[in-house]
């Protein structure tokens, strides 16, 4: 087989050589008796020229390299060579390659948009509104009609890579705690979160549903004595909600443990686990987060740990004249903002816990507060001001837990041998559910989840 180069690898030591490249015409510009053309792979990007000197380059492959079509994947042979000064918007700005060979291998059709119009930073469009001229914007309906396109995008190639990041740090420091991954059925009989948010399907005859979490079938880990695991996997939301948070499907990063004295040990958890993913996002993946900033300016989220019961919280607003505090219904998204900004001004971090939430806005499977059951052993975590983590120590008496799920409007009989699993002998145990498209969304200061999301699904949305 023949040995492709990559453009990334281009630089002034391969000056002279030969070198073959299967890439994507970025642009291309034809000038008479010579083209020029930029070609990309992913991010990286170098400029290929064509001149007609009727030995290796004829004008006929003049005109053929100029109609390629922008986006196309192109294989090129060349030479390369030192351009007389840098080229100007290629990262591999010190080389360019003269080109003696040229196949189009898939060839583009017309574009929807350009990949460079969906790339523009919003400091580009203002600047150019303010000069009183039309830059080319796409709407975010166009670009996710075409997200194969629009992933193509130097900030989307980084979103995802720093998503992938995100669960790989996630595993690391799980493993690295004793947790094993499990994989948990997403067909399943009943809800797993109760409420209306169900997705519900037919198995074989029989009334089933999709997955809203893997809470039931975690649980169910520990009591098969497996202490402490996780799972990254789907989770699925028939939600009705059309914010700029909520999708109705995601990617869960769940874990679930054994305690031996108080929920606090879930706390420590997930604690380090952000501390590791915040150090590791800002130290391995900074060229990747400079990149997002360039087309979505933010800055870097701090992390001080912080821990604030939710009766705390409720004061804390009150105090600062929020109207209308419910001390013993849930925040709203409004009220998570102001509170995370409440934090930020007194204690300097944009990630904190609130614990102890009122019973009656959490799910049946919650334990009650043992000092007074108004309240429970959960918690939910914020980035900025917005929930990325919810849970709680669970229930593990199979009668209270029964009880706790009459009293929620659950058919007992869609969750038997969850309730089951707990008459055998249970540890106490705890866990917590993570978004995995809201903790990027969140740590970029971004601000829609589609963005983060590489197929969104939303009320509105199931295809591509
Ligand atoms: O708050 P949720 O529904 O909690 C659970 O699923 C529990 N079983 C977790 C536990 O271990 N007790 O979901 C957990 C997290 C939320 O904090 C949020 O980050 C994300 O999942 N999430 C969503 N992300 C996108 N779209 C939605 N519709 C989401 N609903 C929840």
């Amino acid at each position: 087989t023949k040995s492709f180069v990559r453009v990334e690898d281009l630089n002034e030591a391969l000056v002279g050589q030969k070198v073959l490249i299967r890439s994507r015409v970025h642009n291309v510009r034809g000038k008479g008796s010579s083209a020029f053309l930029v070609l990309r792979q992913r991010t990286a990007t170098v400029q290929a020229t064509l001149f007609a000197d009727d030995e290796t380059v004829s004008k006929g492959m003049v005109k053929y390299a100029s109609q390629i079509t922008r986006e196309s994947i192109v294989d090129v042979g060349g030479v390369i060579c030192a351009p007389l000064k840098p080229i100007e918007g290629c990262s591999q700005s010190q080389v360019e390659l003269k080109v003696d060979y040229i196949r189009v291998v898939s060839r583009a059709v017309i574009l929807p948009f350009e990949i460079t119009d969906a790339a523009r930073s919003e400091d580009e469009i203002k600047a150019a509104e303010s000069r009183g001229e039309k830059m080319a914007t796409v709407s975010q309906d166009i670009r996710l009609d075409n997200r194969f396109l629009d992933l193509r995008t130097p900030a989307n190639q980084a979103i995802f890579k720093v998503q992938s990041a995100v669960c790989q740090l996630f595993k690391e420091l799980l493993l690295n705690q004793g947790f094993q991954e499990i994989h948990s059925p997403k067909l399943i009989a009943g809800a797993s979160e109760g409420g209306a948010s169900v997705f519900k399907l037919e198995y074989k005859g029989m009334p089933a549903c999709l997955a809203q979490s893997p809470q039931l079938y975690k649980q169910m880990a520990i009591c098969a004595d497996m202490e402490r695991v996780f799972e990254v996997g789907p989770v699925f939301r028939a939600e009705d909600s059309y914010t700029h948070r909520h999708l109705c499907e995601f990617m869960g990063l769940d874990f679930e443990m054994q305690i031996y004295e108080h929920y606090f040990e879930v706390l420590d958890v997930i604690e380090k686990l952000f501390e590791h993913i915040f150090n590791g996002l800002a130290t391995r993946f900074g060229k990747e987060l400079s990149v997002i900033s360039q087309q979505y300016p933010f800055e870097m989220p701090v992390f001080k740990p912080l821990r604030l019961t939710f009766p705390e919280g409720i004061a804390m607003l009150q105090e600062s004249g929020y109207p209308d505090v419910d001390p013993l219904g849930d925040l709203n998204t409004a009220a998570e903002r102001r509170l995370g900004a409440l934090v930020k001004e007194k204690y300097g971090t944009d990630f904190y816990v609130l614990h102890r939430y009122p019973a009656a806005v959490r799910p049946f499977y919650t334990m009650p507060c043992s000092d007074d059951p108004q309240y429970s052993n959960s918690y939910d975590v914020f980035i900025r001001g917005e929930e990325i983590i919810s849970g709680a120590q669970r229930i593990h008496d199979p009668d209270m837990l029964t009880e706790r799920a009459l009293a929620c409007g659950i058919e007992i009989d869609t969750i038997r041998s969850y309730i089951d699993s707990f008459r055998f002998g249970a540890p106490p145990h705890g866990g917590a559910g993570i978004g995995l498209e809201r903790v990027v969304m969140l740590y970029c200061g971004l601000d829609n989840i589609r963005k983060t999301s590489l197929f969104p699904r939303d009320p509105k949305r199931l295809t591509p």
